[in-house]
């Protein structure tokens, strides 16, 4: 989605407020939804516009929202200016006005707004048009609390923006309310705000009173109505919060439902990143879907599982209660694979073609080739398993000496028995068996049998101790 406009698009975000209902130590626009804190979705939208930058209003919490704007891999050029006090909107805008160039259309937004569409904002800058204020502006049955559109004159145009505190009953009658959002070029903006007082009833300077000083100085007022709530619905309180997750995850699943994902129940679903599905992907009921997931053709998800950074090849198979997290290093599962249930995969699990993984086995840091099985209650950190190996029940690899981790090299064909404990750095040489209970310290020979436990006794006819009368 790219913007042709003649002029360079710069996005100011209001994010200086307290978020007092939140009740949260956390600044409200770190507050997360889908897994992303708020203002860094309005970023992301500013990026999908190609704004040349963002200028950031801080102060609440400024210490902890600005490392998380400025940290590495944002996709557009952020400052952040604080404003300190907090005297109003239009003050907030105020502190960016040195940041800004005076060529460009600004975008003002809210930090606390996460959920505003990238093609709404370009019809409000096309509306905006480098010569006239853009208003983003929404109907709503019960406006109480929002800033008015008062329209008057010939054709009904906008007048002034009136705050709830400051309307008239008249006015308050008014449905058609300012959503927060404006598209304006930066000359007259400047103009304005140098302006704007605080004779208000709140005492506060309103960035909402440029209109007024558009309409004194015969710059057109246009509003972009749009009848879509959620893009203009802003996050005051934890049940806000919780509302608007509801609403977006079930957008995304209907997203992914169009592109013939089949949800068991869209209700029961979220996707707290990006999921890539081929044809054919089944995802069963309270599965969560974290950073970057790509599952391939006929992958079928069992029920409540957590799949994180990872990609999971055709074929395969996650039954339910599986957690898979790729964290930075990723997990692959290749075709065909069977997973769990009740299994957990961890960062660097390369899992090949039809490898099967069952109940309580935790796999980190390992590749597993082609048609190897660990199928109950095991460990695999570290270690490289040949194709065909079976590796017993409540067998682990010993990878971490107390100071340094170690690998477990385990070759094709081996059969690891159950509840042996293997001793890295060690290789168990291929076709070669491992007896049950058995402690390797030592790299065994292929084709080798090695046993490693003490010898058993057996004493006969033994009677055990009774108790005394
Ligand atoms: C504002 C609008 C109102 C509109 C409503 C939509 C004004 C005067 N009014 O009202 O017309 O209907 O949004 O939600 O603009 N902020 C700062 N510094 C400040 C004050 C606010 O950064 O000094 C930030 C807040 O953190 C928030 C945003 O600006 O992100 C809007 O502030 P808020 O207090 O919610 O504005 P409203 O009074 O609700
Ligand atoms: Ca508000």
């Amino acid at each position: 989605m790219s913007l042709n406009t003649p002029f360079p698009v710069d996005v100011v975000v209001m994010a200086a407020g307290k978020g007092t209902r939140m009740k949260s130590r956390l600044p409200k626009v770190l507050q997360r939804l889908a897994g992303v804190p708020l203002v860094q979705h309005v970023l992301n939208t500013a990026a999908q516009l190609n704004a040349r930058s963002a200028v950031v209003i801080t102060g609440h919490g400024a210490d902890q929202v600005e490392p998380v704007l400025l940290a590495p891999g944002q996709a557009l050029a952020v400052r952040c200016v604080r404003q300190e006090p907090q005297l109003g909107t239009g003050h907030a805008v105020q502190q960016a006005v040195p940041a800004l160039a005076d060529d460009g259309v600004v975008v003002i937004l809210s930090g606390d707004v996460p959920l505003t569409q990238a093609d709404t904002l370009q019809a409000l800058i096309a509306q905006c048009g480098g010569q006239h204020l853009a208003l983003l502006t929404i109907d709503f049955a019960d406006p109480t609390g929002y800033g008015r559109i008062v329209r008057g004159g010939d054709g009904q145009k906008v007048q002034a923006i009136v705050e709830h505190k400051d309307a008239t009953e008249a006015q308050r009658q008014i449905q058609e309310v300012y959503s927060g959002i404006m598209a304006v070029p930066a000359k007259l903006l400047k103009s304005w705000l140098a302006r704007i007082d605080n004779q208000n009833v709140q005492g506060e300077y309103y960035l909402t009173d440029v209109v007024k000083l558009a309409v004194a100085d015969g710059v057109s007022v246009v509003a972009h109505k749009i009848d879509d709530p959620l893009q203009v619905a802003g996050i005051n309180s934890p049940v806000q919060l919780a509302e608007l997750e509801r609403a977006h995850q079930l957008r995304q699943a209907h997203r992914l439902m169009e592109q013939g994902v089949r949800l068991k129940d869209p209700a029961r679903f979220d996707l707290r990143g990006q999921l890539d599905c081929a044809q054919d992907v089944e995802i069963d009921v309270n599965c969560i879907v974290e950073g970057h997931v790509s599952l391939g053709e006929g992958v079928k998800i069992g029920a409540h599982c957590v799949l994180a950074n990872c990609t999971i090849a055709a074929g395969a198979v996650i039954h339910p209660f599986t957690h898979i997290d790729g964290e930075k290093l990723g997990v692959s599962v290749g075709e065909g694979a069977l997973i769990g249930p009740f299994a957990r995969l961890r960062p660097g699990a390369q899992l090949g073609a039809e490898v099967h993984i069952g109940n309580f086995v935790e796999v980190k840091n390992s590749t597993l080739a082609k048609g190897a099985k660990a199928n109950h209650l095991a460990y695999l950190g570290d270690a490289t398993v040949g194709e065909r190996v079976n590796y017993g029940a409540g067998s682990i690899t010993a990878n971490y000496d107390g100071a340094n981790k170690h690998r477990t090299i385990i070759e094709a064909d081996v059969h690891i028995g159950s509840n042996c404990v293997l001793v890295a750095p060690v290789t168990i040489g291929a076709g070669g068996t491992v007896g049950g209970g058995s402690t390797i310290t030592k790299s065994t020979e292929p084709g080798a049998l090695s046993v490693a436990r003490g010898k058993q006794t057996s004493i006969a006819n033994w009677a055990r101790p009774s108790k005394k009368k």
